[in-house]
């Protein structure tokens, strides 16, 4: 059985990683060979991608280790320009691993678009016309896309809000479509864009707006996991954690850097696989507001045996098909990478990498604190900027670590020193 379980992952060469992780997804060598290049995008399908290229912006992309999910091993690429992000990832997932893992469930691929119709001389009867003429819609609506039909997706409802504002009641309607392995802002916004004048007429009202929700909180990932207390450290870092949490659950400014925590590790996920982030962050945010008061985006309880057990519940709109995904060579390598089925399968991997990313936080931030983890991996940056070369790269770094002063000035001394 194929496992992602490595010890002494970091301290291989990225040759060596990159090794591992062909061994582990099957890569091909022109494959593992674009992977080993800082410029596998050619601009001229960056040039396709966006408007004005005139250049590419490389990121380092690590791969987490230690995942299991429903009793399935993964490999996951982050790319990110934070360090320590993966390596806390990895011993999360590794601290997981002793209870099982990670266990997951999903409310499908399911999209909310809104279309605004405004000037409504009776908003209540409009509702209910709308609902009169649900079939009629759904039928409109699915005309746009057959092969989403085919594959089981497509508009599969709708929803009539009133909703009072400065200028008078508006009549809201969201429609709600399955979107499949797409992330489905394209499908719902042809969608809404083509049911506009058969609602107009069906309300005598107008429409402005037709365009998704990122609120996506029908397409939301849920991931639990058990972590054993003594692979955390004892009982006591198993209340540190729980008193962590609930410090994010009362308090909105705890809340978004503990949230800001959990998409350390669901953004390196989303990017790396050309999924947009914006989106993403959009709907985590909004969902971790929804009850009126912004809050965690994840729970933490101390279970019965005194082991910790964490939740995540988070819109996940990615997809696998359309977008970047598709376009981009390392996007489409993360996926196989991965080895996700579907769209649904790569959103709860992201979910349980933004609970094993605020286990990991939240466990710093209970003991000894973030700074001194974190600086170690900070300080490589910093002795890089302060040209060290990579034959002292370690000396300089152990140096301003041990002697607690990470800082630009100091390494530029050490370098000048080690080179004489
Ligand atoms: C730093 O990038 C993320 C943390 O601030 C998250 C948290 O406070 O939970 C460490």
């Amino acid at each position: 059985m194929k496992t992602s379980e490595f010890k002494g992952f970091y301290k291989l060469s990225p040759e060596q990683r990159l090794a591992e992780v062909a061994k582990f997804s099957d890569l091909t060598q022109a494959e593992v060979d674009l992977l080993s290049t800082s410029s596998a995008l050619d601009i001229h399908a960056a040039d396709h991608m966006i408007e004005n290229v005139f250049s590419i912006m490389p990121l380092p992309m690590g791969v987490a280790v230690n995942f299991k999910i429903n009793d399935k091993d993964y490999l996951i690429p982050m790319a990110v320009e934070e360090p320590s992000v993966v390596a806390a990832a990895s011993n999360a997932a590794r601290m997981a691993r002793v209870k099982g893992g990670y266990f997951t469930s999903n409310t499908g691929p399911i999209m909310r678009a809104q279309i605004q119709i405004v000037n409504v001389a009776d908003p209540y009867a409009a509702r209910l016309k709308l609902f009169e003429a649900r079939e009629k819609l759904m039928e409109i609506a699915n005309s746009k896309d057959p092969m989403l039909i085919s594959l089981g997706g497509g508009m599969k409802d709708l929803e009539v809000h009133i909703i009072p504002s400065p200028l008078g009641d508006m009549v809201i309607m969201h429609l709600i479509a399955d979107t499949r392995d797409a992330m489905g802002a394209n499908t719902v916004n042809t969608m809404a864009e083509a049911l506009a004048p058969h609602i107009e007429q069906i309300t005598g009202g107008r429409v402005y707006l037709r365009i998704l929700s990122n609120l996506a909180d029908l397409r939301l990932v849920r991931v639990r996991a058990v972590i054993d207390k003594e692979a955390l450290g004892g009982e006591e870092v198993v209340d540190g954690i729980v008193w962590a949490y609930t410090f994010a659950a009362v308090d909105p400014y705890r809340a978004a850097t503990h949230n800001k925590g959990i998409m350390n590790g669901i953004i390196p996920v989303v990017t790396a696989t050309g999924n947009d982030t914006r989106a993403i962050e959009a709907g985590a945010h909004a969902y971790a507001a929804r009850n009126g008061r912004y809050t965690s985006l994840t729970t933490w309880e101390k279970n019965s045996d005194g082991d910790l057990v964490g939740t995540i519940e988070i819109p996940m709109a990615v997809g696998l098909v359309g977008g970047a995904t598709k376009v981009h060579p390392i996007a489409r390598l993360a996926v196989k990478i991965l080895g996700v089925k579907s769209a649904v399968e790569l959103g709860e991997v992201i979910a349980a990498v933004g609970l094993a990313q605020n286990m990991a936080a939240l466990r710093a931030l209970a003991t000894e604190g973030i700074q001194r983890g974190h600086m170690s991996l900070h300080a490589r940056n910093v002795a890089v900027a302060a040209g060290a070369t990579p034959d002292i790269i370690d000396t300089v770094v152990a140096a301003m670590v041990k002697e607690r002063k990470v800082r630009q000035d100091y390494a530029e001394e050490l370098v000048k020193q080690l080179k004489g």
